[in-house]
């Protein structure tokens, strides 16, 4: 391993490698000391004795800068050497100015606007500098051009290298729509480190010839390299090397264009390589063409359909004799009275506000111009094989879904804390529910998510009690709104050997961002129905399950659930189909306007078994007069993950792992407040990984990686959920007594003694900075009272901790279905038929309210009657059902309902009671054919 380490601080403190979270974070904390460096040679502020070692701290920082430096194009490889320069001619002034230059390019990205010649403009100051960056923010934004950096590998010689780089330079032409510089590196290895470290590439050019390792030593990239089995890719030839990589770095970064050059056959070439490569070209550098490829594969991503067509709707002249006088703003321009209205919105908003579905524009229920080339372009970018796109959020989606794909009397296995959507899909679509437990977090008052173990058991039971047939689908949440993440190549495996033709349906409402990084990716439903697809159709597989079938028939699993519950599972690949679906509010976590959500398929029966039963339950639930301004947002939002899905969620992690940090180096705000970790949120049973925190204070940050690949759950460390019982205080009063008013900060998600706070794609580091000035006043003024205290309050306070630390009401498992509505009983599975429940109580006569403030609920259940609820109870946040029509009501609940912090609580009137089935209508359903009961009430 190279010696190099982290450049030293001011201090001259050299900070270890593992506590950056990534090479960017360092990359750019190295700039800023190289740059404070050279800054004290040159005013020479330092002592004599000094200087010696800012001069080894300047040079130990551009050596490592040199590393990190290859893989980028700005600040280029000329002006690196430039630096170097004046740094051995002891140019310390020019040096520190040119520094402070380059650091202010790279901080503002004014580099992706316009060519910044370090070496020609040495007497640049900060003033130019910025009034250059003010002109060119003030030039329309259509003007300017967006900027990205083309990755070319090949092992070439530095003349090689500048002449490659200039030859594109060169094919620039004004009428361009995108700008781009080029990046050479020499290895495979290095092409890997380069499109993780480097966001700005969008396309890579992969020649031939080139070896495998990188000469680069430096740890934090290194980081970036693992799995890769050198000697098997040296033993390839140049042309199959290059291809390989080529999927690999699809694997990696799935939106980047790649181009393969080859000194083969282009067409033999073109076949072995169809599959990722955009185009081949055939060895000899045709910068033309190869240019304007280029431009093309970008400007297909950078293509909104929709939000053009909508664009060029709002431009044309129309008069207006169909509905909403709110197009073109018309009814407001008139108005007396709203003109405020059009003042704050603009006019563009009613320009492109119609309900025509002509003239250039398309309709959401028939879509067959932009709407469905945006939806087909979105398939592309989240990986389905169908997208629709849905503006009433997934809320609609999830009932669409279970709509399309469930028929009366069909078996769902649901998560029972998903959201209540799903619980309303089924009353539609009359669909038989089994409810999963999660495992519980009693410490902290919250649910975790399903075990395997559990899901596979009731599988099991079907298969025993021979209805294995009628269950249709799983659903679960992925993320949960406490950000815990499924193994989903697991469950889908393990059910799929119990089940082939399992539907599931993956709630990601939270996830919508996770396909844009790597680490993520691999947990999402659409990525990991790809690589089952494709798994199960390969010859490796088939010979690795006949392998596995012989083992597994030896302990005899037709007699043995515990065979099918310890064994991991594989499934038979001639029976097995792929059936995936995602619900998904972009709306949540990407780019998109309130409401706007996907539905990403992944079925491989979708078109003969489903499509007609989709569209229906599509049109059932979405509305004729769709809201355009959602679509349009939901393309364009599609255009920026397909070209900075990668930076952004990158940063966004970034800042989350900082927001941690900050707060673990912190002795004031640990005495008060800690953030939840792995081990809080995943019991370890479920992390075989042994990872228990993603960030330690004495070791730095954990590798991710291992966790996410192997663990049955793990935390997405975009959410943070702070820990609050040591202060005494809950977690809703603190949202709103002490985030809200005071500080003006929003969350969304309390429990009774925690808080969570969400990272997106928008959060900004002088945000994250300000949640940690404000949590610090908060712990100063809780530290004040806290010695401010006399003995009495202080018996009142320690109360309040143990109220909230160690006397946490359990947390209740689903009870389970009354018998009147159990539809499984006879065969001893526990489904339910909550469309039964749910329509018997639209009779007021036939249900009552019992209080659970006064205790009639619980003198009625005391004397021994089951007492059934007839509606659905959701707390919001977070907005699953606690209890739901049908089901029997337990202690373990009352006791949960009474504990609950928050306010509003759906299905619930507190000065009335809980609603409930009458004792009568219970036991008459009981004593009488329940179903024929049932049906004629409904
Ligand atoms: C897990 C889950 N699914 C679905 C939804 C509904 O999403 P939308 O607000 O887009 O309708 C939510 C909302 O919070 C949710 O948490």
């Amino acid at each position: 391993m190279n010696d190099i380490k982290s450049p030293p601080d001011e201090t001259g403190t050299s900070k270890p490698f593992s506590f950056y979270y990534n090479a960017s974070q360092f990359r750019i904390d190295t700039w800023h000391r190289v740059k404070l460096f050279s800054e004290k040679l040159s005013t020479h502020q330092a002592r004599k004795s000094d200087i010696t070692k800012y001069v080894k701290q300047v040079n130990d920082a551009l050596t490592t800068l040199n590393h990190l430096e290859d893989y980028t194009a700005f600040p280029s490889k000329e002006d690196f050497r430039y630096l170097w320069r004046l740094f051995e001619q002891d140019e310390y002034t020019a040096l520190a100015r040119v520094i402070g230059r380059l650091v202010r390019a790279l901080t503002s990205d004014s580099y992706r606007r316009r060519h910044i010649d370090l070496a020609q403009n040495l007497d640049k100051d900060e003033q130019e500098d910025l009034q250059d960056l003010i002109e060119e923010e003030q030039r329309d934004a259509s003007e300017r051009r967006p900027y990205f950096e083309l990755l070319v590998v090949d092992d070439l010689s530095s003349t090689e290298d500048r002449a490659i780089r200039t030859g594109f330079l060169r094919a620039r032409r004004s009428e361009d729509r995108f700008i781009y510089s080029t990046v050479v590196v020499p290895s495979f290895e290095d092409a890997i480190i380069a499109v993780l470290f480097n966001y700005n590439i969008q396309t890579v050019l992969i020649r031939y010839g080139f070896p495998f390792r990188s000469k680069h030593d430096l740890e934090i990239l290194k980081r970036y390299l693992s799995g890769f089995d050198e000697e098997m890719i040296e033993a390839q030839s140049d042309t199959d090397r290059s291809v390989m990589l080529g999927a690999v770095l699809h694997q990696l970064r799935p939106e980047l264009d790649l181009y393969l050059v080859t000194d083969v056959g282009v067409e033999e070439a073109a076949d072995r390589s169809a599959e990722h490569f955009r185009r081949v070209f055939y060895r000899e550098m045709d910068f033309v063409e190869q240019h304007l490829s280029i431009l093309r594969g970008v400007n297909e991503r950078y293509q909104s359909p929709f939000f053009t067509a909508l664009k060029e709707y709002s431009r044309q002249p129309t008069g207006v004799f169909h509905a909403m006088p709110i197009s073109r703003g018309k009814s407001i321009i008139k108005s007396h009275w709203i003109q405020d209205m059009g003042q704050f919105y603009g006019m563009n908003i009613f320009l492109a506000e119609t309900s025509s579905t002509s003239g250039g524009l398309d309709s959401l229920l028939q879509p067959h111009g932009p709407l469905k080339k945006a939806q087909e372009l979105a398939s592309r970018a989240y990986g389905s094989r169908q997208t629709f796109f849905a503006t009433n959020g997934t809320s609609t989606c999830n009932k669409i879904v279970v709509q399309a794909l469930a028929r009366p009397g069909d078996i769902v296995l649901v998560d029972r804390d998903c959201h209540k959507s799903h619980h309303y899909g089924m009353v539609l679509a009359g669909a038989h529910v089994d409810y999963l437990d999660s495992y519980p977090l009693h410490d902290f008052s919250m649910y975790g998510a399903v075990p395997l173990k559990e899901i596979k058991h009731k599988l099991l039971a079907y298969k025993r009690a021979g209805k294995l047939d009628r269950v249709k689908m799983l659903l679960l949440t992925n993320c949960t709104f406490d950000g815990i993440v499924y193994n989903v190549e697991r469950v889908m495996e393990e059910c799929l050997a119990i089940k082939p033709d399992l539907v599931f349906l993956w709630d990601e409402a939270w996830f919508g961002f996770a396909r844009f990084t790597p680490t993520y990716r691999q947990r999402t439903g659409m990525d990991t129905a790809r690589r089952l697809r494709r798994r199960y159709a390969s010859a490796e597989y088939k010979a690795r399950y006949a392998k596995f079938k012989a083992e597994f028939d030896k302990l005899e699993p037709d007699k043995n659930d515990d065979a099918w519950l310890n064994t991991r599972l594989m499934p038979d690949c001639e029976k097995v189909r792929v059936r995936v679906y995602a619900t998904q509010s972009t709306h949540k976590t990407l780019t998109a306007l309130r409401q706007g959500s996907m539905i990403h398929v992944y079925d491989q029966d979708f078109r003969q078994k489903v499509e007609e039963p989709f569209m229906e339950a599509y049109m059932t639930h979405t509305s004729t007069s769709p809201n355009y301004q959602i679509l349009a947002s939901l393309d364009v939002g599609r255009r920026q993950v397909e070209l900075e899905g990668f930076e952004l969620v990158q940063k966004q992690i970034e800042l989350a792992m900082a927001l941690r940090e900050e707060l673990i180096s912190n002795d004031l705000l640990q005495r008060h407040f800690r953030f939840l970790v792995a081990k809080d949120m995943v019991p370890a049973e479920y992390r075989p990984s042994g990872i228990e925190r993603y960030f330690d204070p004495e070791r730095g940050w954990m590798d991710l990686d291992e966790a996410w690949a192997n663990d049955d759950f793990v935390v997405d460390p975009t959410r943070l959920t702070l820990y609050l019982g040591k202060t005494g205080i809950d977690g809703d009063t603190f949202k709103n007594k002490y985030l809200m008013d005071k500080f003006g900060i929003q969350i969304n998600k309390t429990s009774r003694n925690t808080v969570l706070f969400m990272t997106n794609i928008g959060t900004t580091r002088s945000s994250v900075a300000y949640l940690i000035g404000v949590l610090r006043k908060i712990a100063n003024e809780f530290q004040w009272k806290l010695e401010e205290m006399s003995p009495a309050e202080r018996r009142i306070h320690e109360k309040k901790v143990q109220s909230y630390t160690v006397d946490l009401p359990p947390l209740p498992d689903f009870s389970r279905f009354h018998a009147a509505f159990a539809s499984g009983k006879d065969s001893g599975t526990p489904e339910g038929d909550l469309r039964a429940a749910f329509f018997l109580a639209y009779d007021d006569a036939v249900c009552e309210y019992l209080r659970i403030d006064d205790g009639s609920i619980d003198k009625e259940m005391a004397r021994g009657r089951e007492v059934v609820s007839s509606s659905f109870v959701i707390p919001y946040p977070p907005g699953f059902p606690i209890l739901v029509p049908g089901q029997v009501i337990s202690n373990e609940i009352l006791t949960f309902m009474r504990a609950l912090d928050v306010k509003e609580i759906h299905g619930y009137r507190p000065e009335l009671g809980l609603r409930v089935f009458t004792e009568e209508t219970i036991s008459g359903l009981i004593g009488e054919p329940r179903v024929k009961k049932v049906a004629a009430v409904s």
